[in-house]
């Protein structure tokens, strides 16, 4: 018996793709996530110079591509201020979409996924078209939907610099025929005010992403001192089913660790989020021991069972196939 809000069986996310297996954000990564049981491939967006939607989880690039040893584009390494952090690199809007198509994936992790260092070199940075003209290939391929899960990444910061995500993103999703409260995509932020400036302008699902620490960036722009923390009160969770169909959670909101990384009881904050009507979404689900916590070393089927057994609507995962294995279970 499923304690979800639908009581329908969670959604398996394919968090940046499969990228336990590989480099995140590549066509690679997301066709190998649908192919081991993915319900949704989750593409983390920001803009190129010239406007184009491309999947990466930042704006600096030397972390997740091979950007430093291009000779042609040394002089492009700069300092910005994103989101209030120092960083140093190469980042997305300094490059046309041409240029970046010139780069190549690789591991972000290589002393955690020593073996995916192996497809470093192989994938270019993919396109949010390319991703959505995956989907739709393999939903035929496979014969069932394969929604997009799209997030705006530091979207203050890009409307700063003249690259808003939203229009582009909601142009996109438009041209390729998604509508509709029921279409098979959310749209996911860590900032409140995109995603209710988001809410006036399309049906489309929304998910607020809500940290376990700090305060969306937004508010910070704005001034005020409400935090993340105040998001998940049930006040917070009121004021977000206006404008979502969905929170997309740290897990740890979920059910906390203490200092060891010994999980303690659960939170109410299931509970909480579907009386208000919200699906909850939990991130992020990683087969490591170095992510899991000390009751589960060496078995991460034990913490989807857990986060299923509460209720959970979602799962956002590094590893599908071990999200569908429990999956099956239920
Ligand atoms: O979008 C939610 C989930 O992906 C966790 O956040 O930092 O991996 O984009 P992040
Ligand atoms: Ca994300």
């Amino acid at each position: 018996m499923t304690k979800t809000l639908q009581g329908t069986p969670p959604i398996i996310i394919g968090h940046r793709g499969a990228s336990g297996y590989r480099p995140e954000h590549t066509l690679a990564a997301y066709e190998l996530a649908i192919d081991l049981g993915a319900d949704y491939i989750e593409p983390d967006l920001v803009a190129s110079k010239d406007g184009v939607l491309i999947a990466r989880h930042e704006n600096e690039i030397s972390e997740t591509t091979d950007v430093g040893n291009h000779a042609e584009f040394a002089q492009r390494q700069t300092t910005k201020i994103i989101d209030g952090e120092t960083k140093t690199g190469w980042f997305t809007e300094d490059f046309t979409l041409a240029e970046l198509k010139t780069l190549r994936a690789k591991e972000r992790i290589p002393e955690v996924r020593s073996q995916n260092t192996n497809y470093d070199g192989l994938f270019e940075i993919p396109t949010l078209q390319e991703i959505i003209n995956l989907a739709k290939a393999k939903s035929t391929a496979v014969g069932r939907t394969i929604g997009i899960y799209p997030e705006t990444k530091h979207p203050s910061y890009f409307q700063s610099i003249g690259l808003p995500l939203e229009e582009p993103l909601l142009a996109s999703l438009q041209a390729n025929g998604y509508q509709g409260a029921n279409a098979p995509v959310f749209i996911q932020s860590f900032e409140v005010s995109n995603l209710k400036y988001l809410a006036t302008k399309t049906d489309l699902p929304l998910v607020q992403l809500i940290n376990n620490t700090g305060k969306p960036y937004d508010f910070i722009v704005n001034g005020g001192d409400r935090t993340y923390a105040d998001l998940v009160t049930a006040s917070g969770l009121t004021e977000i089913a206006k404008y979502a169909k969905a929170i997309g959670v740290h897990k740890n909101l979920l059910v906390p660790r203490d200092s060891h990384g010994k999980l303690r009881l659960p939170t109410s904050l299931i509970t909480d989020a579907h009386n208000a009507g919200l699906l909850v979404h939990a991130w992020t689900f990683r087969n490591e021991d170095l992510f899991l916590p000390l009751d589960f070393q060496g078995n991460p089927q034990k913490e989807y069972e857990l986060f299923f057994s509460l209720g959970v609507d979602g799962v956002f995962s590094d590893f599908p196939d071990t999200a569908k294995l429990v999956k099956l279970t239920l």
